[in-house]
């Protein structure tokens, strides 16, 4: 599929991924693995594709190019959903040049213990394809340290590696073409929650670099899912607002439960912060029965949280210990939480979930709530209390 007359998307489209990096993160509108061949006097092949697409990807490059006339290999970024098919590439194409970051090296050569003799390049290198030319602009740690992006003259096309991506799997390419943008921007803030929230001061920083490089971008070409090219303001002003302690007007209530105490609890705190803040939104998810991903996203743009579990052997059950270690990765900043939680005979639960919570970055509420055995009516009505105080602590603001 042509990009523009010179640059074609040689990527792969994975329709049935629902789970990626492992187990870990859940793709429910699958995926891409975006590559793509670059024609002009010179030949460059920017990205491979994940592993099992291997063959598929060299034999649709075969119909396009003769593997031994291209000049360049690209590797914006070595994960091995983007260079699984580099080791055939690279074997095959015998007179062309991997050109990645100097930690790229280092990935390339952790993850295919070959040295295919690479040519490292830093930001502001420069190579000339014959009419048009591709400037290189490294984005360590965006999200891993050999990440890098480039940018094409002619076409003027942003080759963003991972940023501005989601898994997102789409015959129409572009931004253009989808007719539910609320889903494709629900899906790029996701990808962003569980994959470029922890570098989110680094992307701060890239995004301001990026804006005053003033590079005319008309394309940007992400690594996953649809390319931009019709909302490219509007996605860079996006990972701005999101890489800025983004929060919105939403509590997060996140909990599990044995005998459904806590999850009585959970509800009685919800319907004290709804009655004294309308306009707040407050989701409430059992994390032993909701899918982790989709709770980091809630977590990522609520302006607060309460994290809940009864007492479990001295500790907190399984899901609440899963869900809090996410949450710690994410380093947010400039969010609220407290904790709850049913108890028989000792509350450590609120005291573990405490600790994690402090230590993930969030402003801790003073107090918790704990209720001995199953709510009663009076408990109730002290957990709406509770609810009340948690949303005057937290503000009406965002
Ligand atoms: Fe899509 Fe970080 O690999």
């Amino acid at each position: 599929m042509k990009i523009t007359e010179n640059v074609i998307w040689m990527g792969k489209i994975d329709w049935e991924l629902r789970k990626f990096h492992g187990k870990q993160l859940s793709t429910y509108k699958g995926s891409s693995y975006n590559s793509y061949l670059i024609k002009d006097e010179k030949i460059a092949v920017i990205d491979t594709v994940w592993k099992p697409f291997a063959e598929e990807f060299i034999e649709n490059l075969k119909k396009q190019i003769k593997l031994d006339k291209i000049d360049y290999i690209i590797v914006t970024h070595a994960e091995p959903d983007h260079s699984g098919a580099l080791p055939i590439l690279a074997e095959q194409a015998k007179n062309a040049k991997i050109l990645c970051s100097a930690n790229g090296v280092k990935s390339i050569k952790g993850y295919y213990h070959k040295d295919w003799g690479f040519q490292t390049v830093k930001s502001g290198d420069k190579i000339s394809l014959g009419k048009s030319e591709l400037t290189f602009i490294e984005a360590p740690m965006l999200h891993w340290p050999d990440t890098m992006m480039c940018f094409l003259s002619g076409d003027n096309i942003l080759f963003s590696s991972d940023v501005f991506g989601q898994h997102y799997a789409s015959f129409d390419l572009f931004d253009d073409k989808i007719e539910d943008k609320e889903i494709l921007y629900y899906e790029a803030l996701k990808y962003f929650a569980n994959i470029i929230a922890p570098f989110a001061k680094k992307t701060v920083k890239k995004i301001e670099e990026l804006k005053s490089l003033n590079l005319p971008i008309s394309i940007i070409a992400t690594a996953h899912g649809i390319i931009w090219r019709e909302d490219i303001n509007t996605i860079i002003d996006k990972y701005f607002e999101w890489s800025n302690d983004y929060k919105e007007n939403q509590i997060t209530i996140v909990y599990d439960t044995m005998y459904d105490s806590t999850r009585k609890m959970a509800e009685s705190i919800a319907e004290g912060i709804k009655s004294i803040d309308k306009d707040c939104i407050v989701k409430i998810f059992n994390s032993a029965r909701s899918d982790n991903s989709d709770i980091i996203t809630e977590v990522f743009r609520s302006k607060a949280i309460l994290i809940g579990s009864p007492t479990y052997n001295n500790g907190i059950l399984n899901s609440t210990a899963a869900i809090l270690e996410e949450i710690k990765g994410l380093s947010l900043e400039g969010k609220k939480a407290a904790s709850f939680g049913s108890y028989g005979w000792s509350p450590a639960n609120v005291k573990i979930i405490n600790e994690f919570l402090q230590n993930s970055g969030f402003e801790l509420f003073e107090e918790s709530a704990k209720t001995q055995w199953l709510p009663d009516e009076n408990e109730i009505r002290k957990l709406r209390e509770f609810g009340k105080k948690f949303a005057e602590f937290v503000g009406k603001k965002q």
